[in-house]
């Protein structure tokens, strides 16, 4: 009993727990802001921003708005700079040169598939895109490349555009109210169903697909990126889902083969005429992948480009009306039909996309993870180490007045009059190269690259151009609109994957004659 009692008197009381507890929290605080505070730095590598808390870093300011964070940062310290967010380690590379360095890095010293594949691989499933080897993944951008050309893109503009004349057909008349994001995520879902996913997928598009689309697009969050396999039903759902679309894709190609239906000349049927270049044939299940791949590839950044545009337009009936103006001086009427052809002729229609682009570029910063022992900067000489991320961010180097005047107002006839700083600046080597899908430009010293560049550009430019560029001049056709109360455009919301309008973000209309 005795020994007992005097056992107790020894063990430490809940407060002593506590105090002890806080004592030690201080003490790491402490070690971590003095360490960067009067610890040695390296000065062969970037600076460092400070942060208060180990590991998390700087994770709470980055996650709540990254590009003004990125632009104190900017003024701080520079264009490259290193800082930490969930324990890791983030390089950010900016400006022209910024982008040259991130996109033209050599594969052997950083990888994109290092950096993005613990989480794409739940979603597009294994063995394609950043699951594949490198050369692999490149031949495959290849046979989606291919299955995009202009003989597709011809077909595809009726079908566009009736699309979206069918979409709208329903909404209420004269005037009514439509939620800028979730409508025209909506269309574009349609548009690229029909025109690429194939007419099996666009007949299920109402019920079984969008489903499974939904429950996908759940393990496709920022919250995956950090955490991409949890025991969570929303991370079963996602394979679940996945392998049903696998599943689901399997089916049409085997009813396609035994029927011997060669009547569709979608992206599906493309992908399953092509062969590797060992001779091998594409497996279904590599096909559904990279159909996933490219449903994801699109979905998000057009559905928010389309977004954006509209609500900037709905901000300038000037250009709406320029817009409109331009159709009827390029097509005599704004009933003559679009096509391929004469949409490609309409300088203001391009412009105002290039703009949105610009001003809210969807995947505003992309990442690749130094594989070698260290990356040499060559411009400023800086070294950063292996296990770093390297970061270009076209959403701060885009607004940045070193190439932009008044780089925050949406002007698309800067595209047009060509007086911005950008472009006065050297154009650098126009050689192109091909990293086995097709020549791309080698020079990524630009800052307006909302589509990257290197090896790891999108091949989805050309269709994404032709989606938007549609479903506008349509729109304009049909609909009278401004946003709603007169209210100014939304700010950003960096919650999801890309930078979407807070919501609500709605626009009143009103159907034309
Ligand atoms: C790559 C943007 C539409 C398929 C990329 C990248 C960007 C981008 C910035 C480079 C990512 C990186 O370097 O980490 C956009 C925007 C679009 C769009 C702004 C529309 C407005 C599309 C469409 C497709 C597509 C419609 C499919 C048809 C792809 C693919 C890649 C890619 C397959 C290659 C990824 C890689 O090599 O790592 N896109 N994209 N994109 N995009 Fe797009």
């Amino acid at each position: 009993m005795a020994i007992a009692s005097t056992l107790l008197t020894l063990l430490p009381s809940p407060t002593h727990i506590i105090l002890y507890g806080v004592l030690t929290v201080g003490v790491i605080l402490a070690i971590h802001v003095l360490s960067q505070l009067i610890g040695p730095k390296d000065p062969k590598q970037p600076p460092v921003v400070f942060s208060w808390i180990p590991v998390l870093g700087n994770a709470v300011q980055f996650g709540m708005d990254p590009i003004t964070f990125l632009q104190d940062c900017q003024k701080k310290y520079g264009d490259m700079f290193t800082f930490t967010m969930v324990g890791k380690r983030v390089t950010v590379c900016l400006g022209a040169d910024g982008n040259q360095f991130v996109f033209n890095n050599k594969q052997n010293l950083s990888s994109a598939a290092e950096a993005y594949n613990h989480m794409t691989k739940f979603v597009f499933g294994p063995e394609v895109v950043y699951d594949a080897p490198h050369s692999v993944f490149m031949e495959q951008k290849k046979f989606i490349k291919a299955g995009l050309n202009s003989d597709c893109f011809r077909r595809h503009v009726p079908m566009i555009v009736k699309e979206t004349e069918d979409f709208f057909k329903n909404y209420p008349k004269p005037t009514g109210l439509m939620e800028a994001y979730s409508t025209f995520g909506k269309l574009i879902i349609l548009t690229a169903s029909s025109c690429l996913m194939g007419k099996e997928i666009r007949a299920s598009l109402d019920d079984t697909v969008a489903d499974l689309y939904y429950d996908l697009d759940q393990g496709f969050k920022p919250i995956n990126f950090i955490f991409p396999n949890l025991p969570l039903p929303s991370y079963r759902r996602r394979d679940t889902a996945r392998e049903k679309m696998a599943a689901l894709y399997s089916s049409i190609i085997q009813r396609r083969k035994a029927d011997n239906d060669n009547s569709n000349s979608d992206l599906l049927q493309a992908l399953m005429d092509a062969t590797y270049k060992d001779g091998t044939n594409i497996p279904d299940h590599h096909i559904a992948g990279m159909m996933i791949a490219v449903l994801f590839g699109g979905q998000h950044t057009s559905a928010t480009t389309s977004a954006w545009t509209i609500l900037e337009l709905a901000a300038r009936p000037d250009l709406v009306k320029e817009l409109r103006q331009e159709q009827i001086e390029k097509l005599g009427s704004l009933k003559t039909d679009l096509t391929f052809e004469n949409i490609k002729d309409m300088p203001l229609l391009d412009a105002v996309i290039r703009e949105t682009l610009r001003l809210h570029p969807p995947i505003y910063q992309m990442m690749r993870r130094v594989v070698a022992n260290k990356v040499v900067c060559e411009k400023n000489g800086f070294e950063i180490p292996k296990g770093n991320h390297l970061c270009a961010a076209p959403g701060v180097t885009q607004v940045d007045p070193t190439y932009f005047n008044e780089p925050l107002k949406y002007n698309p006839y800067r595209w047009i009059e060509k007086t911005d700083p950008v472009h006065q600046l050297e154009q650098g080597d126009d050689a192109n190269i091909d990293y086995g899908f097709g020549a791309v430009g080698i020079s990524s010293n630009s800052p307006f690259l909302p589509f990257g560049a290197g090896r790891h550009r999108c091949i989805g430019e050309q269709f994404g151009y032709l989606q938007l560029k549609t479903i506008m001049s349509t729109f304009i056709r049909m609909f009278d609109f401004e946003i709603e109360g007169g209210k100014p455009v939304p700010k950003s919301d960096y919650t999801s994957m890309v930078v979407v309008p807070e919501h609500p973000s709605n626009i009143s209309y009103t159907l034309r004659e």
